[in-house]
């Protein structure tokens, strides 16, 4: 029995045990997800004894991710461009971490728009937290020409951009609906049109009709940014796509196995944030 788990605090809000116990009854993999609440003073010492409890790994979830990466003896560049682990896994005995969100943004929006070429091009990212971090360093690899943060905070944008460079443009938060002419990409990773939270004020009048349109949001599945941008005849992602392809590269560290991403999965994940949810 291989077994693998989500930590956070708090942590009932995870869909993972979701994605990872499709994938573990569909393969047939003698193996177990659970979520895990760790306060965060804990953190240390539950990844100090992951390989006793017997876990082949686990996923790390807020407000760990820094922490965590600061704990996990070995990362990979990418990761420690980043100073953000989303995923941990032993390897001859060690505790590694990596982080899967860069790929999982990428992965998603390449399986919706396969044509969809970045390189050279330019892209507005609003917010600049953990998750704008991961999503800034994978659309520069991709050989972005700038990327306009734009968030409330200035100084995290700032932050961004002695963290990766020229490529970054500050925008503030004021100016968000200027910026939108020449982007080829818009990417909402503030919390801003979550279930619950405050609605994202953007105006769209400026949107470049070409630019694809995601959200990391995916509560609701469609949020009122994707539906302003379809409804102009911009093409959209949603932000479910992320959550389940970053889930890919953990599983098969820990279980041995790629998974894919089917539209099976999508729909088994998305009637469980929306049980009227229909394809
Ligand atoms: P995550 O790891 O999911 O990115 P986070 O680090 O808490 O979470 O980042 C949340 C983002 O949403 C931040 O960019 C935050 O802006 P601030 O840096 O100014 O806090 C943004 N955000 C949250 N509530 C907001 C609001 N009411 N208006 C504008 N931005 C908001």
């Amino acid at each position: 029995m291989i077994k693998a788990c989500v930590i956070g605090w708090p942590i009932s809000h995870s869909r993972s045990p979701l994605i990872h116990g499709y994938w573990l009854k569909q393969h047939g993999i003698d193996g177990s997800y659970s979520r895990i609440p760790v306060e965060p003073e804990n953190l240390a010492t539950f990844l100090g004894g992951l390989k006793e409890a017997g876990f082949a790994g686990c996923n790390v979830t807020l407000p760990h991710k820094e922490q965590a990466f600061d704990i996990v003896q070995h990362t990979d560049e990418s990761t420690r461009r980043l100073g953000a682990v989303n995923t941990v896994f032993i390897r001859g005995g060690e505790i590694h971490g990596t982080n899967t969100d860069g790929e999982g943004f990428l992965d998603s929006l390449k399986s919706k728009v396969p044509a969809l070429s970045l390189n050279g091009q330019r892209a507005v990212v609003l917010g600049a937290g953990g998750a704008a971090m991961a999503i800034v360093n994978a659309l520069l690899l991709q050989g972005m020409s700038e990327v306009a943060v734009v968030n409330r905070s200035p100084g995290k944008a700032e932050q961004l951009r002695l963290r990766f460079g020229g490529k970054v443009r500050p925008v503030l938060w004021q100016q968000r609906a200027d910026v939108l002419d020449d982007a080829a990409l818009v990417v909402n990773t503030t919390s801003l049109g979550m279930k619950g939270q405050p609605g994202l004020e953007l105006d769209l009048f400026r949107l470049n009709p070409q630019a694809v349109v995601t959200d990391i949001v995916y509560t609701p599945l469609r949020t009122r940014l994707l539906e302003d941008a379809s409804a102009r005849g911009n093409v959209t992602v949603e932000g479910l796509g992320m959550l389940l392809h970053q889930a890919v590269r953990g599983f098969e560290l820990w279980f041995g196995v790629r998974p894919v991403v089917t539209d099976e999965l999508h729909d088994f994940v998305a009637r469980d944030i929306d049980p009227d949810y229909a394809r």
